[in-house]
């Protein structure tokens, strides 16, 4: 059955065309696949899984409805050089000193400190992020004008409004107070799903109502001023060479906008990047080493992953097979998903630290190491507990970190 998903016959895309209309409305993502999104649109009326899938997609948009649009220029803490159309968020792990000045900030890996949501952008742009993904999904499911319309609105306070929009930078993310105004890795608080951003606005710029072609061209420029100061700013640079993480969400993410904003050079140059990566940052065996020192290993572990397979969902679109590749003693995406799938499916314990240990937050890259192709990941799959929220690959087939949506 996905075979035949992911290598329609002709006729078959003749068929999606007559039923869907003009070919204008297939939307041109960047890590969703737009042949899947069609195909699961076309099933909804008689494929059960695909109807209930809709149903959890709904209910989430339902709620979105009522909340945002969301600003940087709400924030009531002036940020860094008084801009208050720069971003800015203060690093989640770092605490105050018992000092009189709370000087130095000391790093307690993974543990939350709640001062640092005072900065407000950095949970708006959780909020605006996922809102409008779902949203833009449930309309492209439903054609109910209300979805669209609202994930237009999102995505225009956050981008485009003048008065509202974010500064196409991230000079001022994760900043350690006493320490410096922002931090490279500060980049993550954007790579890590701003590429579901990018197919959102796809999907509205597929005629979803709301969503006019000067918005659509304001936000194409938005992304070409963001992905400049993505490679040429120190901290893109920095972000990029990270060796953990960090570094394959950046990479994920300068290669997803290139897609979006026409430069396939750049981003397929970014999956050759990768293909070194796979190499040098996971083993043989599939574990990836950095990833386990983290006092959040399994948690770690998936979230390069979704960076990992989302680059390969980008890749696949300017001719480079990421999932075929393998290092020279077999190291592949694939591998290091079969190296969490024994904890992920209950069959066996984690042996590494893990403070919040969620085994469904592996389903994502399961599935979609299962739909490329790997064997065990297809035998695995459904025995991972399901998301809160409920499954929504069938409609949604591009991973994300659902731990992270999820709490
Ligand atoms: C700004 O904050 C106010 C008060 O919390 C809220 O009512 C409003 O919706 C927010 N607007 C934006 C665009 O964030
Ligand atoms: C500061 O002191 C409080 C109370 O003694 C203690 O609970 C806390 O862990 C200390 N914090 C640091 C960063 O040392
Ligand atoms: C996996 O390979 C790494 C790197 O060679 C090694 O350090 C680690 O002990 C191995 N882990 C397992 C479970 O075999």
């Amino acid at each position: 059955m996905r075979k035949q998903t992911l290598f329609m016959p002709f006729s078959y895309l003749v068929l999606h065309s007559l039923v869907l209309g003009a070919w204008s409305l297939v939307p041109n993502t960047v890590v969703l696949d737009k042949t899947r999104l069609v195909d699961a649109k076309v099933r909804l009326p008689f494929d059960e899984t695909v109807r209930k899938t809709l149903v959890s997609l709904t209910a989430q948009a339902d709620e979105w409805l009522s909340q945002g649009p969301w600003s940087v220029a709400n924030k009531t803490i002036t940020p860094p050089g008084g801009d208050i159309h720069d971003y800015a968020s203060q690093a989640p792990y770092y605490w105050a000193s018992n000092t009189s000045d709370g000087c130095p900030w000391i790093n307690r890996d993974g543990v939350h400190n709640p001062d640092a949501d005072k900065y407000t952008d950095h949970n708006d742009r959780g909020k605006m992020f996922q809102s409008s993904y779902i949203l833009s999904l449930a309309w492209y499911y439903t054609g109910q004008a209300k979805y669209a319309t609202h994930a237009g609105t999102i995505l225009r306070t956050w981008f485009i409004t003048p008065s509202t929009r974010m500064n196409p930078n991230l000079n001022h993310a994760q900043i350690v107070p006493c320490a410096n105004t922002g931090r490279s890795i500060g980049i993550i608080d954007f790579s890590q799903q701003y590429t579901s951003v990018l197919d959102a606005a796809a999907i509205l710029a597929s005629s979803a109502p709301g969503w006019s072609s000067s918005d659509a061209a304001a936000f194409q420029q938005w992304n070409v001023d963001f992905l400049d100061w993505l490679e040429t700013s120190q901290f893109g640079k920095d972000e990029s060479a990270a060796t953990n993480n960090h570094g394959t969400f950046a990479i994920m993410q300068s290669a997803g906008i290139a897609l979006f904003t026409g430069d396939r050079d750049l981003a397929a140059s970014k999956a050759t990047t990768m293909k070194s990566r796979i190499s040098t940052y996971i083993s043989a065996n599939g574990s990836q080493q950095l990833e386990l020192t983290r006092t959040r290993s399994f948690h770690y572990s998936t979230f390069d992953l979704v960076a990992y397979t989302r680059m390969a969902a980008i890749a696949q679109k300017v001719g480079v097979d990421l999932w075929a590749y393998q290092g020279s003693q077999g190291q592949s995406i694939h591998q290091a998903v079969n190296f969490i799938l024994p904890a992920a499916t209950g069959a066996q314990d984690w042996p590494y630290p893990d403070l919040d240990f969620t085994p469904f937050s592996a389903k994502d890259v399961v599935h979609a190491s299962a739909d490329a192709g790997n064997s065990k990941a297809k035998a695995a799959v459904d025995k991972i507990p399901v998301p809160p929220g409920g499954d929504l690959w069938p409609l949604r087939p591009a991973s994300e970190q659902l731990d992270a949506l999820n709490s």
